[in-house]
């Protein structure tokens, strides 16, 4: 089965084309990142006006790259949410458009189940499994008994891990996005600066804001007080505790859940202190993280997301396929 997928629900217009759920045939993704980064976030009006110049060239790049001709694609595959729901719009509408002049079903697929799916893509997934989605805008623990069966054991009860990433990088003026900048950095730096111990009600919960805020009000004093901030040392110290909080609820869901394999998913799967983690704890259980180029978004995890869930389900979508900002994983 060959999938087209398109992937536009933050700030990067992509498209892919994928063989039976595991070769990627191309995988062509348009960054808007040097736009936004003048204003130290993603702007969403900007974000949706960029998708929409730049998606046909994307999609034509893809399939020429695939070197297959549209009557070769059997499903096309979008992302439906959650998302900017004026960039989504712009993905969907492409999709729908390509679907609809060469007659191939079309799907909505969720934009998590792409990000846990991207591990599918170099290894096979193993049930039980637990999956870490750590991104942008989520922080939470999945459970899959099977393929494209999806149980949220917990979340997080404020910030995603990347927002605190991205705010603690904004307070030290390290730029945007902040996650990469710190990852680097903290190689270079001691753990000196104390951190909060995170506690949350859930075992299997986060909570990242009181993190933030503690390395907020730690550089502004000192700044106050015209002490130097090393950023160096801050980020190591910083990324310590937060790496430490995502180590210790997932130990808890994949003791309790018996798990055979544990993965990570989303834009802060590519931290290195996190990737050397997982694997230096969880040593009884198969772990897998995605590669590189498939943790931030992409549409290739989206059309390996998309076969499971046409095998699973069968599920297609008409004409009437609809945009969602909010949308829950199933
Ligand atoms: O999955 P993604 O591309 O977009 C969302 O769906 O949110 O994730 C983007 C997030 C940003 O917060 C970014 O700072 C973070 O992932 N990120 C990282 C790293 N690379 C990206 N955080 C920590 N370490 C990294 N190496
Ligand atoms: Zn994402």
């Amino acid at each position: 089965m060959i999938v087209l997928s398109v992937e536009s629900s933050c700030d990067e217009t992509s498209v892919a084309v994928a063989r039976d759920g595991k070769e990627i045939l191309s995988n062509v993704v348009l960054s808007q990142i040097s736009l936004h980064q003048a204003f130290g976030g993603v702007v969403p009006e900007i974000a949706s006006r960029e998708h929409v110049k730049g998606v046909t060239v994307v999609f034509e790049q893809a399939i020429q790259e695939a070197g297959i001709k549209p009557q070769d694609i059997d499903l096309v595959a979008v992302t439906q949410g959650p998302g900017l729901i004026g960039s989504l719009l712009v993905g969907i509408n492409a999709a729908k458009a390509f679907a609809f002049a060469h007659g191939i079903p079309i799907t909505g697929v969720h934009h998590i189940a792409g990000h846990i799916y991207a591990n599918q893509i170099e290894d096979d997934m193993l049930f039980p499994l637990v999956a870490l989605v750590v991104s942008g805008g989520h922080t939470e623990l999945i459970l899959m008994r099977d393929h494209y069966r999806f149980e949220k054991l917990g979340e997080t009860q404020d910030d995603a891990v990347g927002e605190a990433y991205d705010k603690v990088a904004r307070v030290l003026g390290l730029g945007y996005p902040g996650g990469p900048i710190i990852d680097k950095l903290a190689v270079e730096g001691t753990t000196r600066y104390p951190m909060p111990h995170i506690k949350t009600a859930g075992k299997y919960d986060f909570s990242y804001s009181g993190l933030k805020s503690h390395v907020i009000n730690t550089v502004n004093t000192m700044k106050m007080k015209k002490e130097t901030v090393d950023p160096k040392d801050m980020a190591a110290s910083f990324q310590e505790a937060a790496v430490r909080h995502l180590i210790e609820q997932s130990k808890n869901a994949i003791e309790d859940h018996q798990a055979k394999m544990f993965i990570i998913a989303g834009g802060v799967a590519a931290n290195k202190a996190l990737r050397k983690a997982v694997f230096d704890t969880f040593k009884a259980v198969k772990v897998s993280v995605p590669p590189f180029k498939y943790c931030t978004d992409n549409a290739a995890m989206m059309a390996i997301a998309a076969h499971y869930q046409y095998q699973t389900k069968q599920r297609t979508d008409d004409m009437a396929l609809n945009g969602a900002s909010r949308l829950i994983l199933s």
